[in-house]
């Protein structure tokens, strides 16, 4: 998916669609002339509230169109796989156009999904009348207003993320390989120590066993370890490396800047950690506040209508 043009797909038009709905409805709640003022039951309440409702299937079905997407894309690689001699049943070519026009379009599907899940923030809103309390049918604005925060987070880190996380893995490959890299700078500082004082080997060993990349949620999402062996190293072993002997100072060097190198590279792997659980954690909110709020919106209707 080409994130970059997720929010100017075919040139705004999810942004013009849901932008049209939403001066439309400031509009019609500023020039309507009720007696009761616009609020959920008013016929123009109503309007919105049957458009928000609309909005939130379209929501829904992001989740079940992103499911059928592999699906489809597999179906249409094994059909692109078959030779032209092959008897293809028309159906089937007719399945295969139509995914060649509309099969790329999850991404569509997404800018939809972003502009007119922020739509509902003026359409439940004016809907509401801005009429509040604690009961379920505030239970599921308050509920929508979360999912819809949330899904603007997952546009932000979609859009800045992976681009940070390239720069930062820089020319390594995978991370994989970082961490390769990193266990034989791991070799190397240990070897190198040897001929040093016990106090320096056991400063590179306990970087080489104590040191951690990713760990908890909280670590994951900060790329932060507190007391990093590794760090501490560093900077320990400048204070030593002073009291040295001139004679010990080029192998002393070595091992600095091998330690120093691998403390860079640890830096690297928890960003790239960090990244990955900023991109992933907020779908675990997202999701199950969807859930939540489409419950909510259909007690919502319920009640309203057991109470009719
Ligand atoms: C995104 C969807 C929706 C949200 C977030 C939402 C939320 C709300 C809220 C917070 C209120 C104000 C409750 C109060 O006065 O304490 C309300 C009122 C109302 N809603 Fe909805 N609603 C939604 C969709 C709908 C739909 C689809 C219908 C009907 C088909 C509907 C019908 C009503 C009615 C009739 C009221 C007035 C209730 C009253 O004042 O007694 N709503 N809604
Ligand atoms: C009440 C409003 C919303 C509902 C009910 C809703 C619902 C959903 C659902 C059901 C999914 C699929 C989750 C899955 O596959 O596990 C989803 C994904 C997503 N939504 Fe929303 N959403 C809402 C608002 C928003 C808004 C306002 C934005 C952005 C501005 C947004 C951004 C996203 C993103 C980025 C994804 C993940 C896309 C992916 O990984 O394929 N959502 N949402």
């Amino acid at each position: 998916m080409q994130r970059s043009t997720l929010l100017k797909y075919k040139n705004y038009r999810y942004f013009k669609a849901a932008s049209l709905l939403v001066i439309f409805a400031v509009m019609a709640y500023l020039f309507d002339q009720s007696a009761t003022g616009a609020y959920g039951g008013s016929w123009l309440g109503y309007l919105f509230g049957i458009l928000s409702a609309s909005i939130v299937v379209v929501l829904m079905l992001y989740g079940v169109r992103k499911r059928l997407a592999p699906i489809r894309t597999e179906r249409r690689n094994l059909l692109n796989a078959l030779s032209p001699q092959q008897k293809v049943p028309d159906s089937r070519k007719r399945e295969a156009n139509w995914l060649r026009h509309h099969g790329a379009t999850l991404q569509g599907w997404l800018s939809a999904h972003a502009y007119l899940g922020s739509a509902l923030v003026v359409l439940a809103t004016l809907h509401t009348g801005f009429q509040f309390g604690w009961n379920i049918h505030s239970l599921a604005y308050v509920l929508m207003m979360s999912a819809i925060i949330s899904g603007c987070y997952g546009i932000y880190a979609y859009l800045r993320f992976p681009r940070l996380m390239t720069a930062n893995m820089g020319g390594i490959g995978t991370f994989d390989s970082l961490l390769l890299e990193i266990d034989n700078l791991d070799k190397q500082a240990s070897i190198k120590s040897l001929q040093f004082s016990d106090d320096i080997c056991a400063i590179v060993l306990k970087a080489r066993q104590g040191t951690r990349i990713g760990g908890n949620l909280f670590q994951q999402l900060t790329a932060y370890q507190r007391n990093c062996p590794t760090s501490q190293a560093v900077q320990q072993l400048q204070v030593l490396g002073k009291n040295l002997k001139y004679d010990q100072l080029k192998s002393f060097d070595d091992l600095y800047s091998v330690m120093a190198h691998k403390e860079s590279l640890v830096r690297r792997a928890r960003l790239d950690v960090m990244y990955k659980a900023r991109l992933g954690f907020w779908l675990y909110l997202h999701t199950p506040l969807s859930i939540a709020f489409l419950a909510a919106l259909i007690a919502h209707i319920v009640a309203i209508f057991f109470y009719w």
